[in-house]
């Protein structure tokens, strides 16, 4: 049974088996975790996104489609893979958000489990510059991330990574939530 975990700090600095960065559909980069992840990772990453990107030039939703993820290499950073999810922008909750974002925990724990890995980081989806609603963004991805893991029992450890005070206070309420 794999074991969640909630941590508050700098998700680049862990070095577990896959990192997930929250990106955006063209997966160019941008602020927040994604511009930190590519700081750290260093240009091999962002290299690495372009040809992923340009395999999928023309498609309508960009890169990678809201709510889906792709798998890269670590560049520089102390993990094995890093998994780029795109969550959905908040627009109030009746364009698909809930949705789109458990989708995002779900895509990235499948393609850390094909990849035959045992630990992921996810960071606070949606929750910065997309403007999703944290309390309710915590709550899918606790309980997403859940029901997923009995899909795969490969995945023994996942760290949910907080940068700010308030996301972490949120996810410690949900303590509740963290037991099987
Ligand atoms: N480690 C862990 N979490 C971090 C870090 C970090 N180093 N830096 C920021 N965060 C947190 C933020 O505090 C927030 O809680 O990541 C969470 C997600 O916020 P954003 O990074 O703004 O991501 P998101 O809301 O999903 O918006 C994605 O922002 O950076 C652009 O290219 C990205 O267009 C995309 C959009």
């Amino acid at each position: 049974m794999a074991v969640l975990e909630l941590l508050q700090g700098d998700i680049t600095r862990l070095t577990v088996d896959a990192i997930v960065n929250a990106a955006n559909s063209s997966l160019r980069g941008g602020s927040g975790v994604d511009g930190a992840i590519h700081r750290a990772a260093g240009p091999e990453l962002l290299a690495e996104c372009q040809r992923i990107a340009a395999r999928r030039k023309g498609h309508p939703a960009g890169a990678c489609p809201t709510g889906e993820a792709v798998i890269t290499g670590p560049g520089r950073l102390l993990c094995k893979k890093v998994i780029h999810t795109v969550g959905p922008i908040w627009y109030g909750g009746a364009e698909g958000e809930p949705g789109l974002l458990a989708a995002c925990y779900r895509n990235s724990l499948l393609l850390a489990k094909e990849a035959g890995l045992e630990s992921i980081a996810f960071p606070n989806i949606s929750t910065g510059v997309y403007g999703y609603p944290k309390a309710a963004a915590a709550e899918i991805a606790i309980q997403t991330v859940k029901a997923s893991l009995s899909k795969a029992p490969g995945i023994k450890r996942v760290i949910f990574v907080c940068y700010d005070e308030e996301n972490y206070g949120i996810y410690k309420s949900f303590a509740g939530l963290w037991s099987f």
